[in-house]
């Protein structure tokens, strides 16, 4: 459920028409519903209701200020990966004890800043970051408090580049090994063991994989309490789907997840992280341009926006379809064209979607990439010197920019001659 829809013949977000939009913060710009995130936290937290958790919502899907800022005040926590995400989300008010610290590589200082904010917990995902952990933690005088993140060598049925669960991946410590590692652990002056953590990938569409995660989970578990550990969460990771076909492919309601989550867990008397990203802040945003040209070629026609790989890579990168809608909703029986649609840059990876039937469209006309919420304008980049777009956020018929467009002299800026060229 988000709140986009054609209204009077043209696509609004919540009570703003698209099109005023477009004319007030210029194109290329991404949209967010604050409507829709909000109700997709409320959904999520109400699915668990019955159970003692926490939701970390995951800071890396979209880490806009205001974004962290409203999911902070409806209550989520932060699952970070990262020093500068842990600033984003202390500085949009997330207190330590609700963020959770993720990811592979984390570096002394990071450590460090994330035991001085107090953190919650950290996911660690090998024996060396252990260790280390360990040693930082002790030479503050603090214990950290962790979770070992756990390889279940599960595939959960995603594309190539986000599935993590399998055990030729990075992530996470191999399932067999996982209670040596917690004894080792519980050996280890500066660290802790408080819970079990799992994330085995983005964009599952099915319960099937997480049910055997969490089935290994649980057995797991049981097997760490029977060894005397004290194993007081499980964190579950994030990885439920987005709507990005709309209604025709809908992945799981939060509501069939968490009682599948129960049906693995829930004996054990856990209180449960959960991490969610995509499935908050997806379909809570688009991306908004506007067609430069209208090439036809023989037997080929390529419909030219503003939008470039550099402002949402996930077609290109992952494959990824993203419904493209134009803003002036088509008259019943418009003409129906099979087009490319592309963007500026100069690469042939460049495009939003391919081969696709969409009304034909005019130059000047406004297109909207939906359901572009989540890792769209966290994973864009200035290539081709395109300055990073605006970001724009919504509530009912108000707006406000909430990252002003770039300009290109700020890109030249970060440039410095070297000493012997002045
Ligand atoms: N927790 C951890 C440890 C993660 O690595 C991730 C995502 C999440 C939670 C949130 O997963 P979600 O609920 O959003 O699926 N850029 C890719 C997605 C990368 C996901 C990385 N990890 C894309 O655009 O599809």
């Amino acid at each position: 459920m988000h709140h986009f829809a054609y209204r009077n013949g043209v696509l609004h977000a919540e009570d703003v028409p698209l099109d005023a939009l477009a004319r007030e913060v210029g194109t290329p710009f991404y949209v967010y519903s604050a409507s829709t995130l909000e109700r997709h936290y409320k959904v999520f937290d109400a699915a668990f209701s019955g159970h003692d958790h926490m939701i970390c919502y995951a800071v890396k899907a979209n880490s806009n200020q205001a974004v962290l800022k409203l999911l902070g005040d409806l209550g989520a926590g932060a699952d970070i990966v990262s020093g500068g995400e842990l600033k984003r989300a202390l500085v949009a008010g997330i207190p330590g004890e609700r963020i959770v610290f993720s990811g592979v590589g984390k570096r002394d200082e990071e450590m460090r800043a994330a035991l001085a904010a107090g953190i919650r917990c950290f996911n660690v995902e090998s024996v060396p970051e252990l260790r280390r952990l360990s040693e930082v933690a002790a030479g503050m005088g603090r214990i950290a408090p962790v979770s070992l993140r756990v390889n279940p060598d599960v595939d959960a049925g995603t594309h190539e580049k986000i599935n993590t669960g399998r055990k030729a991946d990075k992530f996470g410590i191999p399932f067999g090994e996982a209670g040596e590692v917690y004894a080792l652990a519980a050996s280890l002056p500066g660290v802790e063991a408080r819970g079990v953590d799992m994330h085995i990938g983005s964009q599952i569409t099915e319960l099937a994989p997480f049910e055997r995660a969490f089935a290994r989970m649980a057995r797991l578990i049981e097997a760490l309490r029977a060894a005397g550990h004290g194993i007081h969460h499980a964190d579950l990771g994030g990885g439920l789907g987005a709507p990005y076909h709309g209604d025709n492919d809908i992945p799981p309601h939060p509501d069939e997840y968490a009682a599948m989550v129960e049906r693995t867990l829930g004996h054990l008397g856990l209180s449960y992280i959960i991490e969610p990203g995509r499935v908050i802040a997806g379909n809570a945003g688009a991306l908004i341009g506007r067609v430069i040209f209208v090439k036809e070629t023989d037997g080929k026609t390529f419909v030219i926006a503003d939008l470039g790989m550099n402002d949402l890579i996930r077609p290109t990168l992952y494959e990824a379809f993203h419904h493209v809608r134009p803003v002036r909703e088509p008259a019943a029986g418009a003409e129906m064209i099979e087009a490319d649609v592309v963007g500026p840059v100069c690469e042939t990876g460049d495009y939003m979607a391919r081969g696709r039937m969409i009304p034909k469209p005019e130059r000047g006309d406004l297109l909207a990439v939906m359901t572009a919420g989540a890792y769209g304008a966290v994973q864009a980049g200035t290539y081709n010197t395109r300055p990073l777009v605006p970001e724009v956020l919504v509530k009912e018929d108000k707006f406000a920019v909430v990252r002003p467009r770039m300009e290109a002299e700020q890109i030249i800026a970060l440039d410095r001659l070297a000493p012997w060229q002045e």
